[in-house]
């Protein structure tokens, strides 16, 4: 026996908190941010700045990078930059986070007996000792910020409290302006704030062949397969979800002892995910949705993520013939493709100009799906497919 071949060559770089040494098609957003926070500290002037967006946008990685690469900047002024990352999510008090900025300074203190401002005054001996611009990216900050943190007014109001240059990124899903007292949302004007854009498929398909050379075997998985997955993931544009499919898929895949992603290492990856179709859902379905979907299905049982429309009709015709059943007219073959998207099983997607649509099914193992379809229509589970 050959051993199998691994594609999953540096799995942990398929791990949510790996940074990506690249952001893709953030560029604009963190030249932007990066300008402004140079811009900014080389006047001698703090600068904050709210950055929000859907789960996967790609919010954390943005924070990181920027902070990385101000870091790596060069001097402001004469002072380095200093970057601090908290979490708040699983420290959403002004103490706990506190508490983890002493530890970046280098300073820790027991977590009781000890009220904000001392702690703040230790805090400020600790960033005199190490005179830099100070970054603290306080990252899925919306639970402190509504449980009325002070913190964030504190260090917002660096200069006036004394404490030396501090600049702060919020991160968080929402806006968070509106559960801000009026002085530090004040810090947080028009220029200071960054919504991003949720990815679009063609965003998710080259992050996902960005990390997919990082982390896999060359040539383990096509751009097909990548495209699929960023499909799956869905408009959302949620690359964590996307990554985590393509990891799903790979591991599948070297489960199976083969060398290459295909379609149906996605789907059973997604299964494994996401609950998904049902057979009480199939249930539901017409004779004629029944029949087009096996036909769908069938020809995807090969390496395929998706089928035209053309050719689906001819197999779906001889699976007809097969079945006894009449044939079917063009018009209602694209209503019942068009019932099956409704459904939620299918996906239609118009290819290039005189070219037929492809239609896919991402919900589970077309093998599968084949064969729970092929009992619900009474064929010999024998019969070729
Ligand atoms: N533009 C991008 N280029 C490469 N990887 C990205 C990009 N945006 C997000 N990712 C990756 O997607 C995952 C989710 O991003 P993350 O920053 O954690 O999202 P958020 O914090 O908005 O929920 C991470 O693994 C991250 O590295
Ligand atoms: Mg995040």
């Amino acid at each position: 026996m050959t051993p199998p071949t691994r594609i999953l060559l540096h799995e942990e770089t398929l791990e949510p908190s790996f940074v990506p040494p690249k952001l893709v098609r953030r560029d604009t957003e963190l030249q932007l941010l990066y300008r402004r926070y140079r811009e900014a500290l080389g006047r001698g002037l703090p600068y904050h700045l709210l950055l929000t967006g859907g789960i996967g946008s790609g919010k954390t990685a943005i924070a990181r990078r920027l902070a990385d690469d101000l870091e790596r900047g060069g001097r402001l002024r004469d002072l380095p930059v200093r970057a601090t990352y908290v979490n708040c999510w699983r420290r959403a008090s002004d103490r706990t986070v506190m508490l983890d900025l002493l530890r970046s300074v280098g300073t820790s203190l027991p977590d009781r007996g000890y009220g904000l401002s001392e702690m703040l005054d230790v805090f400020e001996q600790g960033l005199r000792r190490a005179p830099a611009h100070h970054l603290i990216l306080l990252d899925e900050a919306a639970a402190l910020v509504k449980q009325g943190t002070k913190l964030v007014y504190l260090l917002s109001r660096s200069r006036e409290v004394e404490l030396g240059s501090i600049s702060l990124v919020l991160v968080a899903a929402e806006d968070l302006l509106p559960y801000l007292d009026a002085a530090s949302r004040s810090s947080f004007g028009v220029t200071r704030r960054l919504a991003l854009a949720p990815y679009d498929q063609e965003d998710l398909t080259e992050i996902l062949a960005a990390r997919a050379e990082i982390a896999l075997r060359p040539g383990s998985v096509s751009r097909e397969i990548l495209g699929q997955i960023a499909r799956v993931a869905g408009r959302g544009g949620d690359a964590r979800f996307a990554l985590e499919l393509l990891l799903n898929a790979a591991r599948s895949a070297e489960d199976a002892g083969e060398s290459e992603v295909t379609s149906e290492h996605v789907r059973r990856g997604k299964g494994s995910l996401l609950p998904t179709v049902t057979e009480t859902q199939l249930e539901s379905l017409s004779t004629n949705e029944l029949g087009v979907l096996l036909a769908i299905s069938r020809s995807l049982k090969g390496k395929r993520s998706s089928v035209a429309s053309q050719k689906l009709r001819s197999s779906h015709a001889a699976l007809l013939e097969e079945l006894g059943g009449s044939p079917m007219s063009r018009t209602t073959f694209w209503r019942t493709l068009k019932e099956l998207e409704r459904d939620g099983l299918v996906t239609l997607e118009a290819a290039g100009s005189g070219e037929s649509s492809q239609v896919a099914m991402d919900e589970l193992p077309a093998s599968y799906l084949a064969t729970l379809l092929e009992e619900r229509l009474g064929l010999a589970r024998s019969s070729k497919g």
